[in-house]
């Protein structure tokens, strides 16, 4: 037998359900806020990843799915979208097209990391990016829709906690002083955050065992006066749309394109994986990969994090309404003709196998968790009616006429 490799999943129902609701959801409230679907590929080239995602980031540097193809060609499997997106921004010159610069996407992403509950190696995200929109009034529209999609996605008891990294000089700055400072402080950090000092010394403030000390002891970041006015209209902006925030002056990100606001949902019923979506904004990234002067902002959700969290809500349900049986051979061929009526008339129906018996038809009836069995035998078809059983309540087997046979399930549904 063959195994699927760790950290990879087949979905079944009711995930698979679940996973269709929120990608409905999602995509009912991107038509409400003006975004088109961009569709990008899973395999781009490794260098796009390096450039934008950042060559010191975990993503790039320890879990990336890199190889080289046929071709020669040094190519990796996308750990997240937005590189393809400025990608195809850029290639396909997007920003001469006067449209919005609003994208989404939907895609599966695949990262090389330790497989955990909530954390798997190929994931659903669903993403969106707007690119061109510098004003405050972007990041607050895109945290509340991100926000709105989650609500609609029928997911309760989230925060969402915002931060602000500054721009490329107020990071600059607090970049030396944050590593003069951790330097001299090294005898206290864990391994990881020793490495970090020189590379990356901002992710030390969201490190999981150094994190809360140096929250309270570490220097903070200043923001410039344009940052400051930044983040302070963009929270204004946030209550003006209803969204619960907090501020986490610790919230850093793990990408390395992020400027000023940066964000992510949290929901604590998921343990270590708390992480529900992130996003913030890029506002050089663009520039940087030979693209336009386009300050951007976007997130990504965790489809498979969504999923765990409203697995236990109504609705993710596959079964029929509604099991055929056929009791005697002379029936088989109206009882097939039926199962069509019903379909065509808007009600799922399923069967088994006509050609087994009554018995084996009515367990397989049970096991579907249809709500009612229909039963066709020859005096059925004899008097143009049909047996008529519930399933899920103990009331009575009864025969209805043929005609009236749709609106009767229809009040017992
Ligand atoms: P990210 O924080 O790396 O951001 O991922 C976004 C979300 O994807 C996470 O909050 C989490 O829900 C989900 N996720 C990440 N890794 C895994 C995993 N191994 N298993 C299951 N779920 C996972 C980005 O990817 C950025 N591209 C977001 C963005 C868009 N920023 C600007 N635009």
């Amino acid at each position: 037998m063959i195994h699927s490799l760790r950290g990879f999943r087949d979905l079944l129902a009711p995930d698979s359900t679940l996973f269709t609701r929120i990608e409905a959801a999602a995509r009912e409230v991107f038509a409400l806020y003006g975004y088109q679907e961009i569709r990008i590929p899973t395999i781009e080239p490794h260098e796009l990843f390096v450039k934008s995602t950042g060559d010191t980031t975990d993503i790039v540097e320890k879990e990336m799915y890199a190889f080289t193809d046929q071709g020669g060609r040094h190519v990796a499997v996308r750990p997240e979208g937005t590189p393809g997106v400025v990608r195809a921004y850029i290639e396909r010159n997007l920003s001469q097209t006067g449209k919005n610069g609003k994208y989404y996407y939907i895609g599966n992403m695949f990262r090389a990391e330790r497989p955990q509950a909530g954390r798997y190696r190929e994931f659903e995200q669903i993403g969106a990016e707007q690119i061109g929109n510098p004003s405050p009034f972007a990041d607050a529209e895109t945290v509340a829709m991100l926000v709105k999609i989650l609500e609609k996605a029928g997911v309760q008891g989230c925060s969402a906690e915002i931060n602000s990294l500054g721009c490329a000089d107020c990071r600059g700055k607090y970049r030396g002083i944050l590593s003069g400072y951790l330097k001299t402080h090294a005898d206290a950090l864990c391994e990881p955050c020793r490495k970090r000092i020189d590379q990356n010394p901002l992710r030390a403030l969201d490190c999981k065992i150094d994190g809360p000390r140096l929250a309270g002891e570490a220097p903070a970041l200043e923001l410039c006066p344009a940052c400051a006015d930044h983040f302070d209209r963009t929270q204004e902006l946030l209550k003006l749309s209803g969204v619960d925030f907090r501020v986490n002056k610790n919230l850093v990100r793990g990408l390395d394109y992020y400027t000023r606001t940066v964000f992510e949902v949290k929901a604590g019923q998921l343990g270590s994986q708390d992480a529900v979506a992130g996003g913030g904004r890029y506002d050089d990234l663009v520039k940087s990969m030979g693209g336009p002067d386009a300050p951007a902002i976007g997130w990504a959700l965790g489809v498979d994090r969504v999923a765990l969290l409203i697995k236990d809500s109504a609705g993710a349900d596959t079964s029929p309404q509604i099991f055929v049986i056929s009791a005697s051979g002379d029936a088989r061929a109206a009882a097939f003709k039926l199962l069509g009526d019903l379909r065509a008339a808007g009600l799922s129906a399923d069967f088994s196998n006509f050609e087994l018996s009554l018995k084996s038809q009515l367990r397989s009836a049970d096991r579907s968790g249809a709500a009612v069995a229909l039963i066709l035998g020859g005096d059925e078809i004899k008097n143009s009616s049909c047996a008529v059983k519930p399933l899920k309540e103990k009331a009575r087997q009864r025969t209805v006429p043929m005609a009236d046979l749709i609106p009767e399930i229809r009040k017992l549904l």
